[in-house]
């Protein structure tokens, strides 16, 4: 099969379209062929980091048809369409298969497009479990801070279904898209600093921005929550160290580390389904462009996700 390797002595491109070795289904696995993928910040992190998936193949979030299923399977048979989430099982997705542990898949709903599918598991499970990390309650005031991007999109259009009242803040270039999905208000980052407005909100989710934890902290109403996941490693760590410390009296900084979670996979793709999520596509490339996908992607200023065509 063709994929996406990572190959050390080839660098600075280091992502080589070559000829791979189809991987064959353990007995609990399931072969898929992949139609779709989409890249994460995950991706380029771990590239950087030097942290290799284990068949030296990057991508997590794939859609596809099953080709053929171990010996012990029996939720799923070829030709079935499915989804999948191989951040917790060794990656694999920039490839013309993948094998992938039953449970990290899940059927595709048959209104949700292969791409649309593959848009979804890792951004739109952390926007998902950030919100609710954030104890989000309908009537709530809610800021998505990095609105914009994979999480970002996803995050706004959940906060709303949640039935919260929305602010988002991103760049110029995406504030029409962003008020299209139903922010209420939107910030531009460049012009105005959010945490020196008059302003209060309930839950803050810092997808990306970097701003002090005290400016965050200053921004809540009483009560309130932030949940940082995203941006600078520093900002990661920092919430680390200090968020326990910070959260004492009624203000909560909280750090989300989002887990692959079929029964939320599940819960994402019945929302697309009924067209209450519905993922923003920055751009295309196909599988031999990947690497070119994946440096696109670590610019970090899309506007909603980047997609792999694998097959169409
Ligand atoms: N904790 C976890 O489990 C977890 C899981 C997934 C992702 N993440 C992290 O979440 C972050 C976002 O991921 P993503 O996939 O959404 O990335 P992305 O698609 O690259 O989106 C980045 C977003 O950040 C915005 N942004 C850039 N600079 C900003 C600033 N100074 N202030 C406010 N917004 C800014 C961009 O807006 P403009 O383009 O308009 O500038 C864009 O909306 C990354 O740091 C990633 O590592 C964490």
């Amino acid at each position: 099969m063709k994929a996406i390797l990572y190959e050390k002595q080839t660098a600075p491109d280091i992502l080589v379209y070559r000829e791979a070795e189809k991987p064959v289904p353990g007995e609990n696995e399931v072969l898929v062929q992949i139609r779709c993928a989409s890249v994460n910040a995950l991706d380029y992190r771990s590239l950087r980091m030097g942290i290799l998936p284990k068949n030296k193949i990057f991508g997590a979030d794939i859609s596809g048809v099953v080709a053929e299923t171990g010996s012990s399977v029996r939720q799923f048979r070829a030709g079935d369409a499915v989804i999948a989430d191989l951040s917790g099982c060794g990656m694999g997705g920039f490839a013309q298969y993948a094998a992938v542990p039953a449970n990290a898949l899940i059927h595709k709903p048959e209104s949700v497009s292969f791409e649309d599918a593959a848009a979804l598991p890792v951004a739109a499970l952390t926007a998902l479990q950030g919100l609710r990390k954030g104890g989000i309650q309908a009537g709530q005031h809610v800021l998505i801070c990095g609105a914009s991007g994979g999480v970002g999109t996803y995050a706004l259009q959940l906060a709303k279904n949640f039935g919260a009242k929305v602010t988002a803040v991103c760049s110029a270039k995406h504030v029409q898209q962003t008020y299209a999905l139903c922010a209420g208000h939107v910030i531009d980052y460049r012009q105005e600093d959010f945490t020196k407005g008059k302003e209060r909100y309930d839950l803050i989710l810092a997808v990306n921005g970097n701003y002090p934890l005290f400016a965050y902290k200053h921004a809540l109403t009483p009560g309130g929550t932030a949940v940082v996941l995203g941006g600078a490693l520093s900002q990661i760590f920092k919430t680390i160290a200090f968020g326990p410390l910070m959260s004492m009296g009624g203000k909560k900084i909280k750090m989300l580390a989002a887990k692959p979670c079929l029964a939320d996979l599940s819960l994402l793709a019945g929302l697309a389904a009924q067209g209450l999520l519905k993922p923003v596509i920055d751009k295309r490339f196909s599988l031999s462009d990947a690497a070119e996908a994946v440096r696109y992607a670590e610019k970090g200023h899309p506007g909603g996700k980047i997609m792999i065509t694998v097959a169409e």
